[in-house]
């Protein structure tokens, strides 16, 4: 089993990215909607919480987890990664790894892989100008500036944190809130780019992307770089060079939620297609 991780139903988005690359694998998703908004708490339950939802994930059979939500990724994955897996490993003898959305957003808008070198600095002097658009806590951490630099220097990084935008979204509040919440935030945007062009926007939060048509609204034609498919290429590539977590392939799929608001479901449900049968998790 794989498991997707998420602070509430915003990983849904990039679950039906994946499910839609690899029909065949069996997925079971876990939204911590009870805990939701991760965007606005401490690092430290984020940590906690992130930890509690992987561990109820594991118990259900999976080996790799996707940390869906950006605000759990970028606060929590490394320690994950480097400490406390390993750690889980050593003591019960079973490999697991769980996997973020940041670093492969990044290769998506820059075009260069993890593995790959730098990009030579451009000669423009114009410069390429990308758009973030996350949480408080992610953008507070400057990630994907940092990511984003690191592969393309010469990228200018313009970053809007929306603070209650993805807890508007998990408490179901009519679409005109929803709607004037993404008009103050782009309005705030475009302060800061001023007369600068813009070539690319980022949604860093996974609940972004559940209304992507009102920030195509606020920002008519600029690509939106797709975060929940460059996901899904990552893992697929991931899953090929890993080969030893002999995911189960029978389609298999379940829906774990710590608790949701039901005024949710209709904006949720109009994004995935179809009802959504939750179970308690
Ligand atoms: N969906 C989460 C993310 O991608 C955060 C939303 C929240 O819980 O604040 O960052």
């Amino acid at each position: 089993m794989i498991g997707v991780f998420d602070s509430g139903f915003g990983g849904l988005t990039v679950h039906h990215a994946l499910i839609n690359a690899m029909p065949d694998l069996d997925f079971v998703y876990l939204g911590d909607n009870k805990n939701a908004p991760y965007g606005t708490r401490p690092p430290l339950d984020v940590l906690n919480l992130t930890c509690a939802g992987l561990d109820r994930l594991f118990a259900e059979g999976c080996t790799l987890v996707i940390v869906a939500c950006n605000t759990a990724s970028v606060v929590t994955l490394r320690w994950i990664q480097q400490q406390w897996l390993p750690a889980q490993q050593q003591a019960d003898g079973v490999k697991r790894n769980a996997i973020g959305v940041v670093v492969p957003t990044v290769e998506a808008a820059t075009g260069v892989a993890w593995n790959d070198a730098p990009a030579p600095a451009a000669t423009s002097s114009k410069p390429h100008t990308i758009g973030i658009f996350a949480t408080q806590r992610t953008v507070e951490t400057d990630i994907y500036p940092f990511e984003i630099n690191k592969r393309r220097p010469d990228i200018l990084v313009v970053q809007q944190a929306c603070p209650n935008l993805a807890s508007a979204i998990e408490r179901g509040l009519p679409h005109i809130e929803i709607r004037n919440l993404v008009h103050k935030y782009a309005e705030e945007f475009r302060r800061k780019l001023g007369q600068g062009t813009l070539d690319s926007i980022i949604l860093g939060c996974t609940h972004y992307p559940l209304v992507a048509d009102m920030f195509a609204e606020e920002l008519p034609s600029v690509p939106i770089i797709h975060q929940p498919g460059a996901t899904a290429a990552a893992l697929a590539r991931y899953l090929d060079r890993h080969p030893e977590y002999n995911i189960g392939r029978h389609g298999k799929r379940i829906f774990l939620s710590t608790g949701f608001s039901p005024e949710a479901l209709p904006l949720i449900e109009k994004f995935w297609g179809g009802k959504l049968d939750f179970r308690q998790a």
